[in-house]
């Protein structure tokens, strides 16, 4: 039985999460901060590190851990089209949707992880923080976030690579997707919009696809499964 955990409650984290559940070999948890009417649900705040931990202890190292959390406008904001439009307290919520969820599940993970453990840990990123493909500029908060993100991937791939040799840490782009993330967005010359089944049975195909950690370790790669350049 492999044991998966999701992280968040979104588009993509629920088409994930009911796509996995249909599975008889694979024991699924959603987790998220709002309740939500799904079997196997824990209520755990991401951006709170003794929350996290305390599930953790009770639960035992998942096979499988996918965080899809994260943050691109709501109603007051949208993303930076200008430096001038750039404020800390968005970034900060940024940091908070974008980038401490991973690090956070990821930290307290680590900490139980012993180096026979091979496991699976995904998040979700976006081709959009990468900075050698970065050709268009605007969405500050949102690029900077995701490009913070994509370097703690490289860099824990980097420690565990030695401590924790057999598991895998990966920035996943899912392509645009039909969720409420990308709404505002989707008429802005988009060649490919996923529903949400499509992009959870990608990123199944792409995390069962993930056998050398010498090979995947520490990339950002997108729904083809290709490498993206950081
Ligand atoms: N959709 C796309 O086209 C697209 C493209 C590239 C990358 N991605 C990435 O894919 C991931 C999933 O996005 P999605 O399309 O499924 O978006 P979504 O439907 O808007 O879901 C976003 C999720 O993030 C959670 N979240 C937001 N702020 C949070 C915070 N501060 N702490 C904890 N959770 C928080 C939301 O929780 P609540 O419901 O509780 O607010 C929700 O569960 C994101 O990382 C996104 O950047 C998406």
């Amino acid at each position: 039985m492999k044991h998966i955990w999701i992280i968040g409650t979104g588009g993509i984290a629920l088409a994930t999460y009911r796509l996995y559940s249909k599975r008889d070999d694979c024991s699924v948890r959603l987790i998220g901060r709002k309740e939500v009417q799904e079997n196997n649900f824990a209520k755990v705040n991401s951006n709170d590190e003794g929350q996290i931990s305390d599930f953790i202890i009770k639960n035992g190292i998942p096979d499988v851990v996918i965080v899809a959390t994260g943050l691109l406008s709501n109603q007051s904001h949208g993303p930076e089209k200008t430096i001038a439009s750039f404020t800390s307290d968005w970034f900060d919520e940024n940091l908070k949707a974008n980038f401490y969820p991973g690090v956070f599940w990821c930290k307290s993970l680590t900490a139980h992880l012993k180096r026979k453990d091979a496991i699976k840990f995904v998040i979700l990123s976006a081709r959009v923080g990468s900075i050698s493909d970065n050709q268009l500029g605007g969405w500050y908060s949102y690029r900077i976030s995701k490009a913070a993100l994509n370097m703690f991937v490289r860099n824990t791939a980097n420690e565990w690579r030695y401590k924790y040799p057999q598991s895998i840490i990966l920035a996943y782009h899912p392509g645009t997707v039909d969720t409420n993330l990308s709404k505002p967005f989707q008429n802005s010359g988009i060649k490919k919009l996923f529903t949400p089944d499509e992009a959870a049975h990608n990123l199944k195909q792409n995390i069962d696809n993930l056998d050398d950690p010498k090979i995947w370790s520490g990339q950002l790669i997108d729904w083809r499964g290709d490498i993206v350049q950081p």
